[in-house]
């Protein structure tokens, strides 16, 4: 986006005054000890749905038994999946031990975000994460943090789940990368997010850039229009009532587990196989419930005994687990309770 000369002196007023907030109120986080591509990589996938006090102590831990890409490229899924294990969201894990199969491959990371758009597992956020982190690109990152503080500062009420407003937010964000250091810009832009312009109760009386922020002037201007009425809430999906039959079949202590197809929820993991079937109404008789994200779960699992471990079922090859094996293969604990379950 070009704008004019005027503006572009502004944005660079605004770059130079958040680093210079950042410079003396940066937290020391771990990831920040390092300007490693692999290690920065790691922090921003770990905190892609997690707060970054969770992060801290899997971050570490997961560096220990992992300390390099190649470490993590030859590991078994099983070791990454159990250090992984309390995080959530495991499609994450999965991803990062592929894509860290395939940079290891060629050599390491590319240095763009463009190229490292081009991996598996690298989506708009974390290639640009990487590129302007780690090897100093010009390009802004963002995520929930930055679209928040870059509504606020310029009062957009915007629909910013759509494709539309998130070119626009890039581009904002985009203009600061390029006025200051990136990796400062960047940095201090989910530090103000995450520290002061939070969701509910910004602190705009600390904020660096409370003169300059528009939806405050708003605020000031008219009352009916708050700070935290940007950005606007994003309208909630509806939950959806799914009963899960799980068919848990066992073998001596061993439990049968296919990739899972058969339900919306916990796509690809290592389940039992079963059905899944959306209801209006929750129903009278399950054994337990839980959610994941907008599912709401009523499990009704029965159980089987075979005499042998079967290879395959369906045409599919299945997996057999043993029950002290199952925290380690199975991280949903809303899988492993149904494997609990059939006693
Ligand atoms: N959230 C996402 N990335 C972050 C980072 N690098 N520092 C703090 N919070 C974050």
């Amino acid at each position: 986006m070009s704008r004019p000369a005027s503006q572009r002196t502004s944005t660079r007023q605004l770059a130079s005054t958040l680093v210079h907030w950042f410079s003396q109120n940066a937290r020391p986080l771990p990831w920040r000890q390092s300007r490693d591509a692999y290690r920065i990589w790691l922090s921003e996938v770990m905190l892609q749905q997690t707060t970054v006090t969770a992060v801290i102590p899997y971050y570490e831990k997961f560096l220990a038994r992992f300390p390099t890409l190649g470490d993590l490229a030859r590991a078994e899924l099983a070791d990454v999946l159990e250090m992984w294990a309390g995080l959530g969201y495991y499609s994450r894990a999965r991803a990062l031990h592929k894509s860290a199969q395939a940079l290891h491959t060629r050599g390491g990371f590319p240095r763009t975000a463009t190229e490292l758009e081009e991996l598996p597992g690298f989506g708009p956020y974390t290639s640009r994460a990487v590129s302007s982190l780690a090897f100093g690109e010009n390009v802004g990152v963002v995520d929930g943090n930055v679209i928040r503080v870059l509504s606020r500062l310029h009062a957009l009420d915007l629909e910013w789940w759509t494709p539309k407003a998130r070119r626009e937010y890039q581009s904002l964000a985009d203009e600061l990368a390029q006025s200051a250091d990136p990796y400062q810009v960047n940095q201090a832009l989910m530090e103000l997010g995450a520290t002061i312009c939070t969701p509910k109760s910004p602190t705009c009386l600390i904020c660096p850039w409370q003169s300059a922020c528009a939806a405050r002037a708003h605020s000031a201007r008219q009352a009916t229009k708050s700070v935290t009425d940007f950005p606007r809430p994003r309208p909630k999906r509806e939950h959806e009532i799914w009963i899960w039959r799980p068919r848990i079949i066992q073998s001596g202590q061993a439990f049968a587990l296919l990739p899972n197809t058969h339900a919306p929820f916990l796509r690809g993991q290592l389940l039992p196989p079963g059905e899944a079937k959306r209801h209006k109404a929750p129903p009278k008789d399950f054994a337990f419930r839980g959610q994941i994200t907008h599912h709401k779960i009523f499990v009704i699992p029965t159980r089987e005994r075979w005499p042998k471990r079967l290879r395959q079922l369906e045409g599919q090859p299945l997996t057999w687990v043993t029950r002290d094996e199952l925290r380690r293969q199975i991280p949903s604990s809303l899988a492993r309770r149904a494997l609990e379950s059939a006693q």
